[in-house]
């Protein structure tokens, strides 16, 4: 199973989290793990042979960042990791091809726990489409805005990976 983990974040937390699921990927096929600038600027398809995309991304105001909550992002905390586009503008120029099965993910505050989701939004977004869901959108928490992940994230990532290779 080749798969392509694809992050967007801005303090670390999310790129964390899409490197150890693309290492517990890594057991069961090739993997390749990127930002979602740097993938946006090869173009709006996918390689042919990516059986699995795993998408994950901060929790901004509610759903998926737009510019404005970048560019606060990066008052509280500069350089950011993902400075040109977030997930929401890479996927509204992505080619999906039909029955791509995916995941997605997301981080944000353990407490307060305000309601929102970008996994959900992006799992909406890949549905709608064509691309087949491998598993319901999951989210992980992090203590603050940019206080990192809350402990045991790490872990409960890579055993969520370990369930999205196929079973048949
Ligand atoms: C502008 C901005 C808006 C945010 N809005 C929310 C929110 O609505 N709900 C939430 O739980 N966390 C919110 N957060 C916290 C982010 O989810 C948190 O910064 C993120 O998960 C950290 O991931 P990263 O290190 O990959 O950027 C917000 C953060 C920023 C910078």
């Amino acid at each position: 199973m080749a798969s392509l983990v694809v992050y967007e974040s801005m303090f670390g937390a999310t790129k964390a989290l899409a490197d150890e699921i693309a290492q517990a990927l890594a057991e069961v096929g090739p993997v390749r793990v990127v930002e979602v600038g740097a993938l946006a600027a090869e173009g709006p398809t996918l390689p042919d042979d990516v059986d699995l995309l795993v998408v994950g991304a901060p929790v901004h105001a509610f759903g998926m960042s737009r510019a404005s909550t970048r560019n606060d992002a990066a008052k509280e905390q500069s350089p950011v990791i993902s400075a040109t586009i977030g997930v929401r503008e890479w996927l509204d120029s992505l080619v999906v091809r039909p029955g791509l099965r995916f995941a997605t993910f997301d981080t944000k505050v353990l407490t307060p726990r305000l309601p929102g989701s970008a996994a959900k939004a992006i799992d909406k977004h890949l549905r709608s489409a064509g691309a087949v869901r491998a598993c319901p959108p999951r989210t992980f928490s992090v203590h603050g805005k940019s206080d990192g992940l809350v402990d045991g994230e790490l872990g409960a990532a890579r055993a969520w990976a370990a369930t999205l290779a196929p079973t048949s």
